[in-house]
């Protein structure tokens, strides 16, 4: 168990449990489920299943719940398996039980768009795509929007992190291609995420995830790279970042969804988990950001009660959001707000265990 201060007064609602608009979503309160992938989808179909459902209303009382990357296109699957698509009927379908069920619950959801560029791990995409690849993939990528709302989802958040396709144009190793996506390594991200917004008629239910900090502390696979490992949060990196988020601020999105730098010391479960107890984030890293992107921030990485109503607090992001937390407490929001104890995640069944650490992990009993 993880304890944690309870601070607040009766009748005084912190900071995270207030309601926000982000862009075209209203949330009741600013405690974000972060998009965590699972494995858990049919492994032949990739569709959801009843398990989904059932892990996703449990946290319906998320203020918004941004679900698991989801694979764009048949061409955009990565190497992760049972990683759940939204480019054939039966995925469509499967999805619109969740977000159905999530909704009847009082929630809302929006779905992470995935496009894993050539496998996962910094792969060799900005040079290796033609012209036409990338049409396709700004093709794709409104297609599975189009998906995403007609499988009653209420907006989708286009995944410019990690190390997937739209990071691999951000980031300045590894993507020097001599024509126009090279000399402005925003430019395919922009030209998404107006693909995305097209669909939805209009950017406000829009969200971008970007991670400018992300390491090889962050990969969850590392693999030995013959040239080494690529990302590192170096000023050339940042600088690429400012511009690409400053444009991206003027497309009036719904939110950005940053993932900060990693807090200072590892939590006590490891790098990763159970995220808030770990050293205190960086805020100043939040700040820059707030600042160039000027709409909604959602921010994220080893954030806890304290630290997160800290932030919202200080007005340097309008939610915060939780991946570790959320695996581990579906009842999460009010957990924070009757200051109740949090279970700390099992990471031995983050990617595998059906049932086992998805849907079985319990509301609070009091004890
Ligand atoms: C099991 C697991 C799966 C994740 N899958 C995704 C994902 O599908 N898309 C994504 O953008 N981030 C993913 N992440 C990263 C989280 O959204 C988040 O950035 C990270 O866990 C740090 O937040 P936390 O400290 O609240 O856990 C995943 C993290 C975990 C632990």
């Amino acid at each position: 168990m993880i304890h944690h201060q309870q601070d607040n007064q009766p009748g005084d609602l912190r900071p995270l449990l207030r309601p926000v608009t982000l862009g075209g979503l209203e949330l009741p309160n600013r405690v974000v489920m972060a998009p965590a992938t699972r494995c858990r989808a049919d492994p032949a179909a990739l569709t959801v299943t009843g398990l989904h459902a059932a892990y996703y209303t449990q946290r319906a009382s998320a203020g918004l719940i941004v679900a698991e990357g989801t694979w764009v296109s048949e061409r955009a699957v990565g190497d992760y398996p049972s990683v759940p698509g939204i480019y054939t009927a039966a995925q469509v379908a499967a999805w619109r039980r969740v977000t159905g069920l999530v909704h009847a619950a009082g929630g809302r959801i929006v779905l992470q768009l995935w496009h894993p560029g050539t496998g996962f791990g910094p792969g060799p995409a900005p040079a290796a795509m033609t012209a036409a690849d990338l049409r396709t993939a700004v093709t794709d990528f409104g297609t599975a929007a189009a998906r995403a709302r007609r499988a009653g989802f209420d907006g989708v958040e286009v995944a410019a992190n990690g190390t997937y396709l739209l990071a691999q144009f951000l980031h300045p190793r590894l993507n020097r291609r001599p024509d126009g996506y090279g000399a402005d390594r925003g430019r395919l991200l922009r030209e998404v995420t107006d693909a995305v917004a097209a669909a939805w008629d209009g950017p406000e239910r829009v969200g971008v995830r970007l991670s400018p900090y992300w390491t090889i502390r962050d990969e969850p696979r590392a693999r030995p790279q013959p040239d080494g490992y690529p990302y590192t949060a170096d000023e050339q990196t940042l600088a690429g970042y400012d511009a690409a988020v400053t444009a991206l601020g003027e497309a009036r999105l719904g939110y950005l969804h940053l993932r900060g730098p990693a807090p200072a010391a590892p939590s006590p479960a490891g790098p990763g988990g159970p995220g808030g107890p770990g050293g205190p984030p960086d805020t100043e890293a939040v700040a820059r950001y707030r600042k160039l992107f000027g709409g909604p921030l959602v921010a994220n990485h080893g954030y806890g009660p304290g630290t997160g109503n800290g932030l919202v607090g200080a007005g340097l992001a309008d939610a915060v959001s939780f991946a570790a937390l959320f695996i581990a407490n579906p009842d999460l929001v009010s957990r924070l707000a009757l200051g109740h104890e949090l279970s700390a995640p099992d990471r031995g069944t983050y990617y595998r265990g059906g049932r086992h650490g998805y849907v079985d992990y319990p509301i609070w009993s009091g004890r």
